[in-house]
């Protein structure tokens, strides 16, 4: 037996006859008389091991009764067609050697465990079915994202993480000391990718972003991934369309890569297979009628929507619904007003269907200096530390727009999920700093 030779769950059905050596854990086990079943996950896969007492040794036999759930294993044995299950394959064990059996018992039985104590134990959670099937998924979303804007000639700009200026309101930055220096972890590296755009035309980020979220809730996390694509000369139609196209592809990859891990997780995917452009677009007033008529007759126009308001709004549509045009006095300073009707913003939300919330956020941005140096100073922002943003508005201003787009809350919503903590594999909440 030697593991280097060792063949990966994923493709026994390439060596159906063959004897092969696979490497895991023992995920499940049960016996009945001459039988023992270990079930054996590799990261890869999971096949179930049959040991049976006439194929090996009495010694071995014993063993295989007595392994304990996450054992790390070597097993030896012959690759068959499972019995029942077609496309399934199993393992006839002629050999097995047990590399580290655990130290104490496996804290995480399949008895159900309370929210807690799993988060407590994540690097052990991890290893999990359910826990693995989404975070192939979200391995499914990024490889989508990449793709998407990869095919479409945008370049790959990554912003900084130390930053010395807001991008999306002072009252979430995470304040760092840089060498006696006040810093911030990065909000968004939308403003970075704004001075990319004028270089490279059409751009794209993708990294970690951190908001010292006061509140707890099941869409928000303190740090999360965020995709930013910004583009040249683009307005705010051109980036809904971007947006919806761009969308529709992630959703129609992971359908197509990812139907084990959704069955999983149980998802109904009725509603995702009508992700397709375009999308509905309502204007941020229409959105407040829609809440008047429908149980939220207190809303007015100034309104922030919560999460109880974007799943009453988005619950009218039967696919992810583009909402438009808020009041400037609700969104970041540097978006383009509507010239028609200057205290709209030319900003655009994307809501996911099923109640999962505001999934995109984005918009055209204001490419008047004189009009940005006010909004700065509205804000009450620092001039001083937006002084090369303003550049970009000194040197060859141009029309331009571009969006944000949250990977976990897009995992959450994909995998049918309750609450983000389960969408990245170390999530950082108010709360929550370990492991
Ligand atoms: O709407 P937001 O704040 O937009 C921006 O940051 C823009 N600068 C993006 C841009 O135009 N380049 O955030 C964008 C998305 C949200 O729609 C949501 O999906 C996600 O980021 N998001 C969060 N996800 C998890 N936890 C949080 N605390 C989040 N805050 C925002
Ligand atoms: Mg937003």
């Amino acid at each position: 037996m030697t593991s280097s030779h060792h063949v990966s769950i994923a493709h026994l059905s390439d060596h159906v006859g063959e004897e092969v050596t696979v490497c895991g854990w023992l995920y499940n086990k049960r016996s009945s008389g001459k039988l023992h079943f270990l079930e054996v996950r590799d990261g890869s896969g999971i096949v179930q091991a049959v040991v049976f007492k006439g194929n090996v040794s009495p010694e071995l036999f014993a063993l295989a009764d007595h392994i304990q759930q996450e054992t790390s294993l070597e097993v030896f044995g012959l690759v068959k067609e499972h019995g029942k299950i077609k496309g399934q394959y199993e393992l006839q064990v002629k050999d097995l050697k047990v590399m580290a059996a655990p130290a104490r018992e496996y804290p995480i039985s399949p008895k159900e465990h309370g929210t807690d104590f799993l988060m407590d134990n994540r690097h052990l959670w991890l290893r999990s079915k359910r826990q693995h099937a989404i975070m192939r998924v979200r391995h499914s979303i990024i490889k989508a994202v990449r793709d998407f804007f990869d095919n479409h000639e945008f370049t790959l700009v990554d912003a900084p993480i130390f930053t010395p200026n807001a991008c999306e309101g002072t009252s979430t930055l995470f304040q760092t000391d840089y060498h006696g220096e006040p810093a911030y972890l990065t909000q968004s590296g939308q403003l970075y990718m704004e001075a990319a755009a004028a270089a490279f035309g059409k751009v794209y980020c993708f990294g970690p972003t951190f908001r010292a979220e006061k509140s707890k809730t099941r869409r928000h996390l303190a740090e999360f991934w965020m995709v930013e694509p910004e583009v040249a000369f683009m307005d705010l139609e051109g980036d809904m369309k971007l947006a919806e196209d761009f969308l529709s592809y992630v959703v129609a990859h992971v359908l197509e890569t990812r139907g084990p891990e959704l069955e999983i997780l149980e998802r109904d995917t009725t509603m995702l297979k009508k992700v397709t452009p375009p999308f509905p677009r309502i204007t941020y007033a229409e959105a407040i009628e829609i809440l008047q008529d429908n149980g939220h007759p207190e809303a007015k126009a100034g309104d922030d929507f919560g999460g109880d308001e974007e799943t009453v709004i988005s619950s009218k549509f039967d696919r992810p619904v583009i909402v438009h045009r808020y009041p400037t006095t609700l969104k970041a300073f540097y978006f383009a007003r509507d010239k028609a009707a200057p205290h709209l913003a030319l900003n655009m939300d994307i809501l996911a269907p099923e109640g999962y919330g505001e999934i995109v956020g984005g918009g055209q941005r204001e490419d008047d200096l004189d009009r940005l140096e006010s909004a700065i100073a509205e804000h009450k922002l620092p001039e001083q530390a937006f002084e090369w943003y303003l550049d970009l508005r000194r040197y060859g201003s141009f029309p331009h727009a571009g969006f944000g787009l949250g990977i976990e809350r897009t995992v959450s919503w994909l995998c049918g999920l309750t609450h983000v903590r389960e969408t990245i594999p170390f999530p950082r909440m108010l709360n929550r700093l370990a492991p």
